[in-house]
């Protein structure tokens, strides 16, 4: 068993035949699909909504894997897990009741998982832990794909390892790391201790199959060491 997860973002395909991309991914052995959700408020891009989680949930039997970059989070959770959604992030930035979105997911029976944005400590973690199946370490400002790992990231995602493991949390929690994530730096975030690494750009581009590309990623991770 790998020790580590490949969840390809969506937001990188090419709309104009997105479930022949999903299924590529799938057919190259993608372990979750990463789906963005972006408002235009909380972030300044606009993407998609439960209705794309609605046409792919029969495509595939895989996590779909729902991140909310949006404010509010609470008026659009119930509709993305009807639509077929598996598990919801959301901003610990969006959400000043971040606790009660949380029971709110879990309350709907999906898995739930907190965001932080580069610049937010992961002291804003320290409640909301325990309560969590999966923290997302952005490693770019959200809001759009193709961007450039911020390189402080790795710290970060070592320093949560610590915290789990301090806490006796590291088999509940999953570490997600999301932005510029490419075959370059994968081996360094799973020895830091993510377990899931979402990539966009990497995945879904015109240089390359989404077989090839993810096989460039099972190729950088071979004998990895997690942490
Ligand atoms: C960024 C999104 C990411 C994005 C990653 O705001 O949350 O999931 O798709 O794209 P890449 O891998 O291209 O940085
Ligand atoms: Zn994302």
């Amino acid at each position: 068993m790998p020790s580590f997860k490949l969840a390809p973002s969506i937001l990188s395909a090419d709309f104009s035949r997105l479930g022949q991309q999903v299924q590529e991914a799938v057919d190259a052995g993608a372990d979750w699909l990463h789906v963005d959700v972006m408002d235009g408020h909380f972030v300044p891009n606009l993407t998609m909504g439960p209705m794309v989680v609605r046409a792919l949930r029969p495509l595939t039997t895989l996590p779909l894997d729902v991140h909310l970059m949006v404010l509010q989070p609470e008026r659009l959770i119930p509709a993305f897990v009807e639509a077929g959604a598996d598990s919801l992030t959301v901003h610990v930035e969006a959400c000043p009741h971040l606790h009660r979105v949380i029971q709110q997911i879990h309350g709907l029976g999906a898995r739930a998982g907190v965001a932080l944005n580069p610049a937010t400590p992961l002291v804003a973690l320290e409640e909301i832990l325990p309560y969590v199946e999966l923290v997302l370490i952005m490693s770019v400002n959200p809001g759009f794909g193709g961007q450039s790992y911020i390189p402080t990231s790795t710290g970060k995602i070592a320093r949560l390892r610590a915290m789990l493991v301090q806490r006796g949390l590291e088999e509940q929690v999953v570490i997600q790391v999301d932005g510029g994530i490419k075959p370059d730096n994968a081996r360094e975030v799973v020895e830091a201790g993510a377990t899931v690494l979402v990539a966009g750009s990497a995945i879904f581009n015109t240089r390359a199959s989404v077989a090839a590309n993810m096989a460039a990623f099972r190729q950088a991770l071979r004998s990895v060491h997690p942490a």
